[in-house]
């Protein structure tokens, strides 16, 4: 690095000016950067608001489509559908996860109806909208999430999701070895270019709470998810994860939560020098929500920084279910 000195170097010379700003600005934020995260109901013509997060509904089918060309004229490229499955069909198997007419099959085919190839649809690879008890896989007797067994079930639901036209698996649950078998089977069953996104560093985090609530998963769970999510604590551990999905077939990587964990994401970024994609999670976005009613700043100031910030890292997006106000405030 160049050391020049003052007043040589005045580094205030090329902010004096808000062209001068612009032309030096290292970093781009668009609306191309954004996936936006939906979660979908039962019914239609139905808009039930989430208590957890202001501002954020679940939609039922057609309305999700709706969003969807919403998202579209507003330059978000992908759209991320969680589904609040009904709680009679949650089971301990969490089966209908495998069923090819469960909401997230209609949502997926409602999209596509609506918006053809116009943007990408990505779904949640886990069990834990369909299970009785809010874990994301399979319990054993003793109550473990048993790996193997979930990876077959996860493999299923992979296909079924790519079946009813998914652009982008992406699983969120932690298990070893679902990335390669996923990929084998999207490989064998004419889905190949069917893409992977996985969230290879996904962390035991306090901030998934009203997220929990969006998909009714939360009052179900006993216990937590540490057997499979990572430890805050840990930095090295996400590069081997991401390493291991990378060699197992992910087109992409996935760091979550987000601002928390910005040393992960550029870790990443720098070691491997594939798509990473943040994670602004749901207690992230509640508690901008929260501050900006508070008057800490202004909202749509606070949601700015942060999304800038994932792009410094080195991200190549971010999941935000600050999508469509960001976008929004990117078009002007
Ligand atoms: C579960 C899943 C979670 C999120 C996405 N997929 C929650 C969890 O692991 O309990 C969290 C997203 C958010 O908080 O916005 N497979």
């Amino acid at each position: 690095m160049s050391i020049a000195s003052y007043p040589n170097l005045r580094m205030r010379r090329t902010r004096a000016s808000s062209w001068s700003r612009a032309m030096h600005r290292e970093t781009q934020l668009t609306p191309a950067d954004l996936i936006w995260p939906l979660f979908v109901t039962e019914g239609s013509s139905v808009e039930e608001p989430v208590g957890s997060l202001p501002g954020v509904s679940r939609w039922s089918v057609d309305l999700i489509a709706v969003r969807a060309r919403e998202a579209v004229s507003l330059g978000i490229p992908c759209l991320a559908l969680f589904p609040n499955t009904q709680p009679d069909r949650r089971s301990e198997d969490g089966a209908e996860a495998l069923n090819p007419d469960n909401l997230m099959c209609r949502a997926i085919k409602a999209v596509r109806d609506a918006c053809g190839g116009e943007i990408g649809i990505l779904t949640d690879v886990a069990l834990d909208p369909y299970t009785s008890h809010g874990q994301d896989g399979l319990l054993d007797d003793a109550g473990y999430v048993a790996n193997d067994d979930t990876v077959a079930v996860l493999v299923d639901q992979a296909i079924n999701q790519a079946a009813a036209g998914a652009d982008i698996v992406a699983p969120s649950d932690m298990m070893d070895g679902r990335v390669r078998a996923i990929r084998m089977a999207l490989e064998m069953n004419g889905h190949a270019n069917v893409q992977i996104m996985a969230y290879s560093a996904k962390y035991a985090s306090a901030f998934y709470g009203p997220f929990r609530d969006a998909v009714g998963s939360g009052g179900l769970l006993k216990g937590d998810k540490k057997s499979y999510q990572m430890d805050p604590a840990n930095g090295d551990e996400a590069l081997r994860e991401i390493a291991l999905d990378i060699v197992e077939g992910a087109d992409s990587v996935m760091v979550k939560p987000g601002l928390a964990y910005l040393d992960i994401i550029w870790r990443a970024k720098q070691r491997f020098e594939v798509p990473v994609f943040a994670y602004q999670v749901s207690g992230e976005y509640a508690l901008i929500e929260a501050g900006a009613a508070a008057g800490v700043a202004e909202r749509e100031a606070l949601v700015m920084e942060k999304l800038i910030a994932f792009k410094r890292a080195g991200c190549a997006g971010v999941l935000t279910y600050h999508a469509p106000l960001a976008a929004r405030a990117l078009n002007g």
